[in-house]
């Protein structure tokens, strides 16, 4: 009996579907660029059609903007493609609907849990906590100059890596002798 439960249980942790957010202020510099490379890793995986990423911004500045030029240009030099997007605040729903709900800076991450349910309050977290380098936050680069976007790829690149090895660690773990 409990055997049958841990197969079922097993089962729907490796058919999953994970719901991926990546969250900054105007969602027209660095969220878009995290579910564009991120985006970018799933395919490469093979796991698109078990990880879905979308991104959104705390703020409502930029809604239904193309991300900032400089965004655009900055991932293309690197074969990422953000021209489709369009910015989209934060929803109430997004909470529940997504897994992992992962902030571009600290502030950000205030901003959320200041408007999440206490139920999914762990779904929260830097992006940067899954990577590489020793940095909590992805810099904002829209007052900054170029190199500020390219310092913006370096650690979502890192971090998309991290997040990739992690999800399918968790949830999609090879099957043992497979
Ligand atoms: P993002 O960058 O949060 O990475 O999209 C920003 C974009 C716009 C503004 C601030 C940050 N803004 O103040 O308009």
């Amino acid at each position: 009996m409990i055997d049958g439960f841990l197969r079922v249980w097993m089962l729907s942790l490796m058919t999953a579907n994970i719901q991926v957010l990546m969250v900054c202020l105007g969602n027209i510099c660095r969220s878009p660029t995290a579910h564009g490379v991120f985006n970018n890793r799933i395919k490469n995986a093979g796991l698109a059609d078990k990880i879905h990423v979308d991104c959104s911004g705390t703020g409502n500045y930029h809604i239904g903007k193309k991300p900032d030029r400089r965004s655009i240009e900055t991932a293309a030099q690197r074969g990422y493609d953000l021209s489709s997007f369009r910015a989209r605040q934060v929803q109430a729903s997004d909470f529940e609907r997504f897994d992992y709900i992962l902030a571009m800076d600290n502030a950000n991450l205030r901003d959320l849990q200041a408007r999440c349910p206490q139920d999914y309050l762990s779904k929260l977290q830097l992006f940067l906590d899954y990577a590489g380098a020793d940095c909590e936050a992805v810099p904002d680069p829209y007052f900054s100059g170029a190199e500020g976007f390219d310092v913006v790829l370096d650690l979502i690149e890192d971090a998309s890596d991290g997040l990739l090895a992690y999800i399918r660690d968790r949830h999609f773990p090879d099957p043992v002798g497979g």
